[in-house]
């Protein structure tokens, strides 16, 4: 009788407060660590359904990011829910010590998947969190090489913890918390639209990778010992298509040519699919699209489609036997919890039951069109776009086209949260994510379950708030 009191009276208390008071309190009570304030103050929402987010208004925000990639199969996927549903009425928590179906199914379908993909045989670890993901595989690389220092990309992210952060190029991530000694060491990206090497992309043969290929020249460029014949790094870190960085998709023959030079000097591939795996860029791994085998597979966000959460490590077999890496290596509570692989299990059967590469290249390439369309509508406002599957890219620059134009895309982003658009007397707003490395690029992971229609409503918001926040420039 009393608890049931006292919940109601929580739960009348929740329901009290005004959303002024509660960001009073969010003020008061909340580490604001835990998150990006992208908006000041930040939004509060209160549905979600579909591509939509709905506030307390009933305002519906067209949503272009979903969660970060996390959520790509819609919010409310009523099979995935059903899966976590279902999971809770029967094995709802389990130590992870036990076994439980879904967990070795789950494995097993990624395994054959990538045996069947690459020709290879490995293994499959869970845990939760994509950053907590990278972590075990640094694990993984410095038990095979015994080796601390890896290779990794400016632009990069992987994750802030404190393994993630010495490897994510940012030093904004790293700076109040002393020093990294395993700080990765950051080689130029292929991001061609901003040629590090002042390069063009039809005629520079990738010049990057010669660039690359140089360090291991002779031991006085401090990567290689040609005595030994071997590197002082293990491992390069690498995302197959750059998110955070701002969806940068790396030219044709890039990546075997980096993996040849790998292959020669005995280091690690390790591919972080948290972002793009999972058909965000029109294959189950983005790395499919560029024709090389990683040593290393992590994973994670739409893996639950955003629900329990759960991220995971694919590695192969002679680096994760049990000999090698036995239990208890990176043992988290939570890392093979049962909600989170049901919804994963039911996920992966749904990726084999429905073509979701024909879904994300035809949304994708429809998506495209209509954002070079616009880049050709408006090239003071847009300097580049760009696109593969579903993963897409509208970089915002100044009237030379080129100048990242940073206030702009934040004027743009925080418009289109206002939730005030006028479409056919309807309000609405648009859900968009900054990303890039000068900020000034829309990163658009949309739904899969898109329909055209909101395509199309989509971009004619976002014309919207081109003429809304640069009047002068349409
Ligand atoms: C490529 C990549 N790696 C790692 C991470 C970190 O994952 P999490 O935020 O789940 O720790 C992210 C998150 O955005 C990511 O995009």
């Amino acid at each position: 009788m009393t608890t049931t009191n006292t919940q109601v009276k929580l739960h009348q208390i929740e329901r009290r407060h005004t959303e002024a008071e509660l960001l009073e309190m969010e003020n008061k009570y909340c580490s604001f660590g835990d998150t990006v304030h992208y908006l000041e103050p930040p939004k509060f929402f209160e549905r979600a359904e579909g591509s939509y987010l709905y506030d307390s208004d009933g305002t519906a925000f067209l949503d272009l990011q979903m969660w970060y990639s996390a959520a790509s199969f819609g919010y409310g996927n009523q099979r995935l829910n059903n899966a976590l549903k279902n999971q809770i009425d029967t094995l709802p928590q389990l130590a992870s010590q036990y076994l439980h179906t879904e967990k070795v199914e789950l494995a097993t379908m990624i395994g054959r998947l990538n045996e069947s993909k690459f020709g290879e045989t490995g293994r499959v670890h869970f845990n939760v969190g994509g950053s907590q993901a990278v972590e075990d595989s640094l694990k993984l690389v410095r038990n095979e090489t015994g080796k601390s220092l890896v290779f990794a990309f400016q632009g990069g992210y992987h994750g802030r913890t404190l393994g993630a952060s010495a490897i994510t190029s940012s030093f904004r991530y790293r700076r109040r918390y002393g020093h990294f000694s395993d700080r990765a060491h950051f080689v130029p990206f292929p991001y061609c639209f901003r040629c590090p090497y002042d390069k063009k992309r039809d005629t520079c043969e990738l010049y990057c990778v010669d660039q690359f290929a140089k360090n291991f020249d002779t031991e006085y460029n401090s990567f290689w010992d040609a005595k030994a014949q071997e590197s002082e790094f293990a491992a390069f870190y690498v995302e197959a298509i750059q998110g955070t960085g701002g969806y940068v998709i790396p030219p044709d023959g890039y990546y075997p040519a980096l993996k040849k030079i790998l292959d020669e000097r005995n280091i690690l591939m390790v591919d972080d699919e948290i972002q793009m795996g999972f058909y965000r860029a029109g294959k189950f791994w983005a790395i499919e699209n560029f024709g090389v085998t990683p040593d290393i597979i992590v994973f994670g966000k739409a893996l639950t489609n955003g629900l329990n959460p759960l991220s995971g490590v694919w590695a192969k077999e002679g680096l994760i036997t049990p000999e090698k890496f036995p239990p208890g290596s990176t043992h988290s509570t939570f890392s093979s919890n049962t909600l989170g692989t049901a919804v994963a299990l039911e996920l992966l059967q749904m990726m084999e039951e429905i073509d979701y590469e024909k879904i994300t290249r035809e949304k994708g390439a429809y998506f495209l069109a209509q954002i070079k369309e616009l880049q050709r509508k408006y090239p003071k406002v847009i300097g580049d776009t760009d696109g593969m599957g579903m993963a897409l890219r509208i970089e915002i620059c100044q009237e030379d086209g080129y100048a990242p134009d940073r206030e702009l895309c934040d004027k743009i982003f925080a418009e289109g949260m206002k939730g005030d658009l006028d479409i056919r007397g309807k309000k609405m707003g648009l859900v968009l994510d900054v990303g890039g490395y000068y900020k000034n690029v829309f990163t658009l992971a949309p739904s899969f379950e898109i329909t055209n229609d909101e395509i199309d409503l989509s971009m004619e918001m976002f014309e919207m708030l081109i003429r809304r926040c640069a009047p002068e420039r349409v």
